[in-house]
């Protein structure tokens, strides 16, 4: 499979997975550092959209260090990321993906002045990248609200948190313009209205009920406005500089040819994978918009100005996650099947991960295809990969086939998209690259990476790190496809 030399081809990951030294020099705590890992916990039994509940947060916040938080320990990039990128150096990979702890810089996020220790870790860091060849893939916020934020704020359905977040921008922007190539503001935007406590701080317990969708949906505007902010200041900063529209997208089919089925499948589509494309890209909420918010009841504020600031400031390049597909249908009677963010229903046709999450290469190909026909804008697939148990041999060894399977098909389904329905792919960073903490169950024994971190979901282990057979195999593949 030839990609040719200008492809990217790198790793994916975010600060509050792997960094760790969560309370050194400066840092505040983060809303990822409030999750817990003990065997009381099932996070995947709690509700997504009430992921962390006002009575938890609190008792956190009140009794930090009681519990373990993987989070906060992350895979010790924090100190050992010269080791890791010469790894990644050696893989062959030219971009790196990750993002920057917003209370690294702002250990709060209501201070006007940044911690010049958090600013100097990132420059360091991207200078080693540079020093390696490795362009920059930069998430400016991907699930690090300061906890302050959300305690004190509410998180992001209140304005000021925006305000809070254009100093962030301010200042990431003026340092960092001249390192990082591509940027996202938000990691997976759509979040916000899949676990919103991850994407906007939200901890919904809080409010009425009938007010859930117009809080969710307030904190998302604010966040597409933050997006437009972002493409506005680096216009004028440095016009290499790119921004990309991302989501988590996961492709779905309707179950059978009842129209019933394909308009549910069509309404699953604009507002699980559209939606927040549709206004990042073109400027301007849809046409749809008006049929979401009157079946959910929402309303939200904004002025012509704030419109203004959407529409003349878009994103220029497409960024998707994916993993998994998933099937809609009108019946609400069928077997659920758990996703990334989301959960649809079986599709008998597709087998699926240990943690259930269907497997479907070719809804990759369809997802990039439908992308590129509606936004004619590049994309850069921001994550793609596969959460497994790995053995560690004793020889120090990773035969991980599965991994290397999955890889090896997504990237096939990539190609045919690129060469023979002229989808305009520009890169593909993996998710994970190495093992770092799960998302979205805290565990570290949900492996993603082609390099072994030898570290248990308890923070015990060495923290070496060792080549999977994957990893012999990414680097084969990234050289023949030049
Ligand atoms: C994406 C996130 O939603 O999925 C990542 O951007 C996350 O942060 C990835 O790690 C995989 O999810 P998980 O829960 O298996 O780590």
């Amino acid at each position: 499979m030839k990609f040719g030399k200008d492809f990217y081809w790198g790793g994916s990951v975010s600060a509050n997975q792997i960094e760790g030294s969560f309370d050194v020099k400066g840092k505040g705590m983060s809303i990822s550092d409030t999750m817990e890992l003990s065997k009381d916990i099932d996070w995947k039994k709690i509700p997504k959209l009430t992921r962390m509940s006002t009575e938890r947060f609190n008792s956190v916040l009140e009794n930090p260090t009681k519990g373990y938080f993987p989070k906060r320990n992350g895979v010790n990039f924090y100190n050992k990321y010269k080791e890791d990128i010469e790894l990644f150096s050696e893989l062959g990979i030219n971009v790196f993906r990750t993002s920057i702890a917003w209370t690294r810089i702002f250990p709060k996020g209501d201070e006007s002045e940044p911690n010049e220790d958090g600013l100097k870790f990132y420059e360091d860091m991207f200078k080693e990248l540079q020093s390696k060849g490795i362009t920059i893939l930069l998430t400016v916020s991907h699930f690090e609200i300061p906890t302050h934020l959300v305690k004190e704020y509410g998180g992001w359905k209140n304005r000021k948190v925006y305000e809070f977040f254009k100093i962030f921008l301010d200042v990431i922007v003026e340092k960092f313009n001249k390192y990082v190539k591509f940027w996202i503001a938000f990691n997976e935007i759509n979040v916000a209205y899949f676990i919103p406590y991850f994407g906007s701080g939200i901890i919904l317990d809080q409010y009425d009920k009938k007010n859930w969708n117009s809080i969710m949906y307030q904190a998302l505007h604010y966040q597409f406005l933050a997006t437009a902010y972002l493409v506005k200041i680096l216009k004028v900063k440095n016009k290499e500089c790119k921004v990309g529209a991302m989501v988590s997208y996961d492709t779905s089919y309707y179950e059978k040819c009842d129209p019933n089925d394909v308009i549910e499948q069509m309404k699953y589509d604009q507002e699980h994978n559209e939606f927040c494309l549709d206004v990042m890209i073109f400027g301007e909420y849809p046409g749809y918009t008006k049929r979401i918010f009157e079946e959910k009841n929402i309303k939200i504020d904004t002025t012509q100005e704030e419109l203004k600031l959407l529409k003349e400031n878009t994103c220029s390049y497409v960024s998707i996650s994916y993993y998994s597909s998933s099937v809609i249908s009108a019946d609400n009677n069928l077997e659920r099947v758990e996703g990334n963010l989301v959960s649809g229903f079986k599709n008998k046709y597709l087998k699926s991960t240990e943690w259930g999450w269907q497997i479907d290469p070719q809804g990759f190909r369809y997802a990039l295809n439908k992308i590129w026909n509606k936004y004619k804008l590049p994309i850069f697939v921001s994550e793609n990969g596969i959460g497994l148990h790995d053995t560690f041999t004793k020889d120090n060894k990773v035969h991980d086939n599965d991994r290397i399977y999955y890889l090896e098909t997504h990237i096939k389904e990539m190609h045919n998209a690129i060469v023979l329905d002229g989808v305009d792919v520009i890169g593909y960073t993996m998710w994970g690259l190495m093992d770092i903490v799960a998302a979205s169950t805290a565990e570290m024994s949900k492996r993603y990476g082609v390099i072994y971190v030898d570290q248990d979901d308890y923070g015990n282990g060495t923290q070496n790190r060792y080549r999977k057979d994957s990893f012999f195999w990414m680097k084969k593949m990234i050289e023949e496809s030049k």
